[in-house]
């Protein structure tokens, strides 16, 4: 997640310790970070720990396996907490946003997907994502609609100041079977795969063809409001 505010972010905060909430394997945020800083702490719900294991030998990072509703940290305990794309996967994510402020003591970084229905490959996607959600919210997998801008700041509402936000935006292509890669692997998880896997085929006719897109990405960076 190579990003101008994440990196304004830790430069001011001089650091010594960053966490970083739902670092999935740590092969991505995780590993950005300690390019960044000197010492990063990740957790997420799901380990995967063959990545973690393999990036904890090499580096100055901890990992524990912990729920972002229930932050096994005392408050103020660092300076930046960030979430690489983690709140929507998150049913009431506002609570884990008031656990990112607790544990900070001075700023937070979201890094969300954000909805643009600017093209038709902007509208195709949103579609898409909903036969997604549709079948892994069936299958048990926590994954919800991408948050919006005005959400996540009614959210941080007189808890945080934002310090900056940044709105990268993207119209690249993305075909239907990259979108679609591990659907066939949830779809497996149903008690009901032919059914899945005829409503994709359907979506795949309807759109003929043409292609998807990657999503655009919204960064704030906020301060506490009792740290400055
Ligand atoms: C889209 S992935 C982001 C992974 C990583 N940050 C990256 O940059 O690749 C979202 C992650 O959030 C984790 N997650 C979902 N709910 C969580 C929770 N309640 N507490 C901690 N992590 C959670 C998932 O397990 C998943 O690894």
């Amino acid at each position: 997640m190579p990003n101008i505010t994440l990196e304004r972010a830790l430069q001011s905060l001089k650091l010594a310790a960053v966490l970083d909430v739902g670092c999935g394997c740590g092969g991505h945020s995780t590993r950005t970070l300690l390019e960044l800083c000197d010492r990063v702490v990740a957790i997420d719900v799901a380990p995967r720990l063959a990545r973690w294991h393999e990036i904890a030998q090499s580096s100055k990072a901890r990992f524990c396996c912990m729920d972002a509703l229930a932050l096994g940290f005392p408050c103020d305990s660092f300076p930046l907490v960030v979430e690489p794309a983690t709140l929507h996967h998150i049913a009431h994510w506002p609570d884990a946003l008031t656990e990112m402020l607790r544990v900070s003591s001075d700023s937070i970084l979201l890094q969300e997907p954000v909805d643009d229905l600017r093209s038709a490959a902007k509208q195709r996607t949103f579609e898409a994502q909903g036969l997604f959600l549709s079948l892994q919210a069936e299958v048990g997998f926590a994954h919800y609609r991408h948050l919006t801008r005005d959400a996540i700041f009614s959210a941080l509402e007189g808890r945080a100041v934002i310090a900056e936000t940044q709105l990268e935006t993207s119209d690249a292509p993305v075909s239907f079977d990259e979108f679609f890669e591990s659907f066939d692997v949830f779809a497996s998880q149903s008690g009901r795969k032919e059914y899945w896997l005829d409503k994709l085929q359907i979506m795949r006719a309807k759109f003929a063809g043409a292609p998807l897109c990657e999503d655009d990405t919204l960064t704030i960076w906020a301060t506490k409001r009792t740290s400055r």
